[in-house]
């Protein structure tokens, strides 16, 4: 794992997070800190439902110009433009967004079409913003994304069928409020889900090609908590004390991925997730110790720090035995959690697996992934043992 004298990169988490029960009260002064007057909240059906949205109206008090409650799993190019008509209709010159990745992504997107006119299919690709856009406020109702840190906004095309990452740091949330009571009602399979989500993002930290010290840090940490707190999350879930920290794990995770980009383990799932719908959590948790497997002999290195970050005594195992007892420890945590552990489990057809494949090998991901794949083979190799 050491580094070498050809270390160099760049970190960059311009995100202000605001921790604490009953924090998003604090919301309005939040707003006016970045000039905003009138803020639109972004949701979905289910948030409202579930009486979030509402604490964060009332929170906004005369700031609040109105709710976008449209979003869905996945988001689409369509919602995002729609979204972004609504709030040129109610004056909005702010962005709230409060839901899991879906709905904060589907608000990135609003952000850049608010600023800059025009549709979202016109922003595609890679740093292609020059300017701020829309100042927006992230209230995560899900501990698992990290998207209230990043800087990408995956955005599904329904029609072309796959997901679309937009990649800009313009587009990074200006404050992420993280408060425990927002996720204390969540059921044990939208707390189980996201919370592996958010251990892929660390492990993809660790051992991506872009790794770097101060992503270790954070990353290793990320590890820790979802280890200590992701269970009791699911058994518990109004122990806002465990709540918290997996929030914070899920954070911390997203500033570690955003800054050292996501791997082989993401280049597989999404396309999981735009054929065959499963959910991006449960995709990861059931990839995830096979791209490692799949990694072991470019990183077993890596994968003893996470084992050590992980409690495990592997004082006196060699790195690549440690590496196994790493996803060893990660296949047990999923199986507590109550995760499946195969593709075939949550209907992915094995006949599906080789267009997945292709979608993969495509995957803007897959080239920071420590092991090279140069051949579509090794990543069916995978799902196959995935499946
Ligand atoms: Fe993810």
């Amino acid at each position: 794992m050491q580094y070498n004298r050809d270390l160099a990169f760049e970190y960059n988490s311009p995100t202000k997070i605001i921790f604490g029960e009953n924090s998003v009260k604090e919301i309005g002064l939040e707003v006016d800190s970045l000039g905003g007057s009138k803020a639109l909240v972004v949701t979905d059906r289910g948030i409202i439902e579930a009486g979030l949205a509402e604490k964060v109206e009332k929170a906004l008090g005369r700031r609040y110009a109105g709710t976008y409650d449209q979003c869905i799993p996945d988001s689409g190019f369509h919602l995002v433009d729609e979204g972004a008509t609504f709030a040129h209709e109610k004056g909005a010159d702010i962005l709230v967004s409060v839901g899991g990745g879906s709905v904060i992504d589907t608000a990135k997107g609003m952000a850049v079409v608010m600023k800059e006119g025009g549709k979202l299919s016109d922003y595609r690709g890679v740093q292609v913003l020059s300017r701020p856009q829309t100042p927006h406020v992230v209230v995560p109702t899900t501990a698992g994304s990290g998207s209230e840190v990043t800087w990408f906004a995956v955005i599904k095309d329904w029609e072309r069928n796959i997901k679309e990452a937009f990649v800009d740091v313009h587009i990074i949330p200006d404050k992420a409020i993280l408060d425990p009571t927002m996720v204390a009602d969540l059921p044990p399979h939208l707390t189980a889900g996201p919370g592996m989500d958010s251990l892929s993002h660390a492990v993809e930290a660790i051992h991506s090609l872009q790794r770097q010290p101060i992503i270790d840090g954070l990353a290793l940490q990320a590890v820790r908590l979802v280890m200590e707190n992701l269970p009791r999350c699911v058994e518990k879930g109004d122990d806002l004390v465990s709540r918290g920290q997996q929030q914070l794990a899920a954070t911390m995770a997203g500033i570690a991925f955003g800054n050292s980009q996501p791997g082989l383990v993401h280049a597989m799932a999404h396309p999981v997730g735009a054929l065959f719908k499963v959910p991006h959590g449960v995709a990861n948790a059931i990839l995830l110790p096979h791209v490692m497997l799949f990694n072991m002999p470019e990183c077993a290195d890596r994968y003893k720090l996470l084992a050590r970050a992980m409690g495990l005594d592997v004082r006196l195992l060699s790195n690549e035995e440690a590496g196994r007892a790493a996803v060893e420890a990660i296949r047990n945590l999923a199986a507590k959690i109550g995760l499946p552990q195969k593709l075939r489990e949550v209907d992915v057809p094995e006949e599906g697996l080789v267009e997945a494949a292709d979608y993969s090998m495509a995957d803007g991901s897959i080239v920071y992934n420590p092991r090279l794949v140069s051949d579509k083979e090794e990543v069916l190799e995978v799902y196959r043992a995935a499946w």
